[in-house]
């Protein structure tokens, strides 16, 4: 026994010489299959296993740059045949290189085979996506009640600018007291008599022996204002009575005064009427209005900054009628008296507010003011701005 037993080892060598290459095939064993075995400690164990190596192979760690890492267990268990296996171990830790090689060669310089793995989501790391999201919680747990607080802080703003806008024109209106509006003697048709303050205008019976002009109003009965506008916002209150037929509005300083033509903007007259108890518009053609009640008291708005001219009933503050696009040349406070007995009377600034006021003491409440009332009124003006 003690001679076969060379004799057996001497064998496989034998065959190895003999056989050559074939035999060192053999001997380069199999591929290295890396196997993570589960979790150790605060790693991954990782074995690295191949079959068929001869002569002893050594095994080699290395992470993806390249160096080198100590295995924690290697064993290399020979079997019947000569041939080595190899089964090495190694813990790769959380924070390690994920790149792993595992490198097994046939002795010092024989041949050598390897296998790399990257290990990636094997430990419970935070995903990036995990990442972004505790990233944003808290951001968004900021940016949230910040991005509502501007948002209703816009929305406040918003209200309020919208809110001092309308306040803006209310006020406007309410600062506006009625222009000093006075009748121009020398526009005068000579059947129209003029009060001595030029504030109210009668038809009469007689053609009165007045001065020659260019400006007189012929065979038209009409009448300008001394006063024109062409900038800014302007009105004046015409009392028209309960009767009589006239025309009320404005009109160019330059529209012809002399001849009978129809009134219309197109001849530089924007114009309310009343005839025979019918009210229009003298737009062209003219617009039948349906008064109810017929207004007592009638507001001319003009606008010049709109090119609007607007009528009220300046007792109710409801609207009558709107010109637009209006002439921005200046314009001058018009009216027309079609019949003998009609009369037409421009109240004096502050008269309107102080009979309103006397209206309001009489009727709603005595602690309402004057400009109070004045805010009322306005508010309920319709279709102006
Ligand atoms: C070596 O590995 C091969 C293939 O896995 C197996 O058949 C053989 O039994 C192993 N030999 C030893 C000694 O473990």
């Amino acid at each position: 026994m003690e001679n076969t037993r060379p004799c057996f080892q001497a064998i496989p060598v034998a065959l190895c010489l003999l056989l050559g290459i074939g035999t060192a095939a053999a001997g380069s064993g199999s591929d290295p299959v890396l196997h993570m075995a589960g979790h150790k400690d605060s790693g991954v164990w990782v074995l690295c296993l191949s079959a068929g190596w001869y002569p002893e192979p050594r095994v080699l760690w290395r992470n993806g740059r390249g160096e080198t890492l100590s295995p924690e267990s290697e064993q290399k268990p020979r079997g019947d045949d000569g041939l080595f296996n190899v089964s090495s171990s190694l813990v790769v830790l959380e924070n390690s290189d994920p790149a792993l090689t595992c490198t097994i060669r046939a002795g010092f310089s024989g041949p050598e085979r390897e296998t790399t793995i990257r290990i990636t989501g094997l430990f419970p790391r935070h995903a990036p996506e995990m990442t972004a999201f505790l990233v944003f919680l808290p951001v968004s747990l900021f940016l949230v009640p910040l991005v509502v607080y501007l948002f209703r802080k816009l929305q406040v703003l918003k209200e309020e600018t919208t809110k001092e806008h309308e306040w803006r024109q209310i006020l406007d209106k309410v600062s506006l007291s009625a222009a000093e509006v006075t009748l121009d003697q020398s526009t005068a048709n000579p059947f129209l008599v003029l009060s001595a303050d030029g504030r109210s205008v009668t038809c009469g019976i007689l053609w009165q022996d007045v001065p020659k002009s260019y400006r007189r109003f012929d065979p038209l009965p009409c009448v300008l204002a001394s006063q024109c506008f062409a900038e800014g916002q302007h009105y004046w209150d015409v009392e028209v009575g309960w009767w009589g037929d006239w025309a009320t509005g404005a009109a160019w300083g330059s529209m012809e005064h002399i001849g009978a033509f129809r009134l219309s903007p197109d001849v530089g007259v924007w114009a309310l009427q009343c005839q025979e108890g019918e009210w229009s518009a003298l737009t062209c053609p003219e617009t039948p209005l349906q008064l109810e009640p017929a207004p007592r008291i009638v507001r001319v708005h003009l606008d010049c900054t709109r090119g609007s001219l607007a009528f009220y009933n300046a007792e109710s503050m409801s609207h009558i009628f709107t010109f637009t696009g209006c002439s921005r040349a200046p314009l001058f406070p018009f009216f027309l008296l079609w019949t003998s007995g009609t009369q037409l009377t421009i109240l004096p600034p502050g008269q309107r507010k102080a009979r309103e006021r006397d209206r309001t003491m009489c009727t709603v409440t005595p602690k309402l003011g004057k400009r109070q009332g004045s805010v009322t009124e306005l508010l309920i003006m319709p279709g102006q701005s």
